[in-house]
């Protein structure tokens, strides 16, 4: 099972199964001297961790992240950082109904027929624990950003939770560390609660909708033409488990503007170039213009629900299968910060890779 690495110059190796002993993420091309540690890279996995919440699934998993290597009194080596993070709540026998069936929704079908073997329990490779491994790879990442590019945030909220949806002009940024949606409007927070509890009473699951803005990216990062920096983000968020769609800026609603409503014109400020608009994400040609850089994605409903869904098994047979276990209602919840973790990578990855090629010069705007 290859492909398990990310990214160019700043690379991760995710490893591990759901039901492993352990899982994590080796991550290659930190630049030496940063200051990093576990509980640094703890904080991001605490966002992450299952059970924290009645709307996300209970099981109880500690998520303690270790530093195996690469990290020196608190600083990085510039060596291969080693995460390691133990599975400790695995209940395998949840899953014994599913060794033979194959989950509607789950990759259970597509691992079979393309590989004739798989770790049934819990998804094994394909299971949503490997995005813990992510998170702490994105920590490391967050790290070195906050090392080398101080301005720079990364913050990660929902904007959709199937019929609920984000009122912008209530947008307020401290509510998202406040409340269990990372909703940005605490005064949503009671009916999207109770919208979830409906979902769950009745054994069913929901959609969503996440954002994730990247505010003080400099101009210049992203490589035309294969290393578009919204190439690559569009396919760091499509590669989390259950997104389904994902768009930047504008977005799929561009396809209703008009030319003189969709672009960002321009004016020479005091400091360089100013945008009066940002229809293009923050993004033009691949490369990031300097304004805020926003990326949307869409996760589907939680597949494993207790409501009876018709399914196969490997004999072929024809079933109702009910999947057992402890899943998140709406998994948009738990997506938010591994959103954030891949953000955090691919803006490195790229920062780094635009020292290499430019060294970091930059063409003059106002001089002749
Ligand atoms: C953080 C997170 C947690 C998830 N938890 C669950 C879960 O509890 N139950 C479930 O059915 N799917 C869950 N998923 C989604 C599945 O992993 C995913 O739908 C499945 O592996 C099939 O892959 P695909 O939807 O990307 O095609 C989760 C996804 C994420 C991002």
């Amino acid at each position: 099972m290859s492909y398990n690495t990310f990214g160019r110059e700043f690379r991760f190796t995710t490893w591990g199964e759901s039901h492993g002993p352990a899982l994590g993420a080796t991550v290659d091309g930190t630049p030496p001297g940063v200051p990093v540690d576990e509980d640094f890279i703890q904080q991001f996995l605490d966002r992450r961790r299952p059970g924290t919440s009645k709307h996300t699934t209970q099981r109880k998993e500690a998520d303690r992240v270790r530093i195996l290597s690469g990290v020196f009194e608190g600083r990085s080596t510039g060596t291969p950082i080693q995460l390691m993070i133990e599975n400790t709540d695995q209940r395998s026998k949840d899953y014994g109904d599913i060794a033979t069936s194959f989950r509607p929704g789950h990759a259970d079908i597509t691992y079979h027929q393309k590989y004739g073997l798989r770790d049934y329990r819990g998804g094994g490779r394909s299971s949503a624990r490997e995005t813990a491994a992510r998170v702490a790879a994105g920590g490391v990442a967050q790290a070195v950003l906050a090392h080398l590019l101080p301005t720079l945030s990364i913050t990660g909220y929902m904007v959709q939770m199937g019929e609920m949806r984000l009122n912008r002009d209530r947008f307020d940024a401290t509510a998202i560390s406040e409340n269990p949606f990372f909703l940005p409007d605490s005064t949503a927070v009671s009916a999207w609660s109770d919208y979830l509890d409906g979902i769950r009473k009745s054994q069913n699951s929901v959609g969503a909708a996440v954002e994730v803005l990247i505010a003080g990216c400099p101009p210049g990062l992203g490589a035309p033409v294969y290393a578009k920096l919204d190439t690559d983000l569009a396919a760091a968020m499509m590669s989390i488990n259950a997104v389904k769609g994902v768009e930047i800026g504008e977005g799929m609603a561009a396809a209703a503007l008009t030319g003189t409503a969709n672009a960002d014109e321009m004016r020479m400020g005091p400091d360089g170039p100013i945008f009066l608009s940002n229809h293009a994400g923050g993004i033009l040609g691949g490369i990031s213009t300097g304004q805020d850089i926003a990326v949307r994605f869409s996760v589907k409903p939680t597949s494993s629900i207790t409501t009876p869904r018709k399914t196969i098994n490997r004999m072929g047979e024809e079933i109702d299968l009910i999947t057992k276990g402890r899943h998140d209602p709406c998994v948009g919840i738990r997506a938010v910060p591994v959103a954030e973790a891949m953000a955090a990578c691919v803006v490195l990855d790229h920062l780094l890779m635009d020292r290499a090629q430019t060294g970091g010069k930059r063409g003059a705007i106002g001089e002749m």
